[in-house]
């Protein structure tokens, strides 16, 4: 009888012990950013345009908004930021890429391949400023560009939330959230970001459903 006793008290408490840890694991994963400092960090690369194209999506990697010309990760960073009335800030490199497509698609594959970690223009001072940080950047090749890279290899996240997010040709994230966890792994990383095709990204939609997007974080 006692014997019995002892096996079901184990019992409940590996369960409890199952329990907490499940709770804790999906804590970890939830990012509410209700009242959080913010800070949305993109890359972005807008292409060349025909300058007969007036509004909306153009043929290069561009959309054209209020005479604005932005690249597509550009245009999303700017709705959140606007939302989140957080500070936004660019990576760019310091050799800048080029501007026609195909030069583009040849010089990232290479940089890729060669795992070069391009130079950044410009560096973040405060980043532990913030509790919050939105990372944009489009898919190159099936991965990040190669300047995630080097951003991720000048600033430790650790304790920090890494929102991602992304715009892409049909690869959606393309296991570039694992790799953000591999580089930041002391970051608490939402899995689930935002991922909008190109094709996307200048319906009148677009907007609207990244503030709803916001909206969900907020209340989680
Ligand atoms: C060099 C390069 C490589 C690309 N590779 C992919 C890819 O592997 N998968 C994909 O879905 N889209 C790919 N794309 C499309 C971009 O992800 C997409 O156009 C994105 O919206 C560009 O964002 P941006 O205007 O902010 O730079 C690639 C684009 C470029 C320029």
């Amino acid at each position: 009888m006692r014997i019995v006793h002892f096996k079901s008290a184990i019992k409940s408490i590996a369960l409890i012990f199952l329990t907490s840890v499940f709770c804790f694991n999906a804590l970890a994963e939830q990012a509410s950013i209700k009242g959080k400092k913010t800070l949305v960090v993109y890359f972005s690369q807008p292409e060349n345009i025909n300058p007969t194209d007036v509004d909306g999506r153009t043929g290069a990697s561009v959309i054209v908004k209020n005479d604005k010309t932005l690249g597509s990760t550009q245009y999303i960073a700017s709705i959140i930021q606007k939302q989140t009335q957080g500070d936004l800030f660019r990576i760019e490199t310091v050799t800048p890429y080029p501007l026609e497509h195909e030069p583009l698609i040849r010089f990232a594959e290479k940089e890729q391949q060669e795992n070069v970690h391009p130079a950044l223009k410009n560096k973040l001072n405060n980043l532990n400023d913030y509790d919050v940080v939105f990372i944009g950047y489009p898919i190159w090749w099936y991965k990040m560009p190669m300047a995630l890279y080097s951003f991720f290899d000048q600033y430790d996240f650790n304790g920090k939330t890494i929102i991602p997010f992304t715009t892409h040709g049909g690869s959606h994230f393309s296991g570039s959230i694992s790799e953000i966890k591999r580089l930041e792994p002391n970051a608490n990383i939402l899995s689930d970001g935002l991922a909008i095709s190109r094709n996307d990204v200048a319906d009148n939609d677009t907007e609207k459903d990244v503030i709803e997007w916001l909206n969900d974080l907020k209340n989680k």
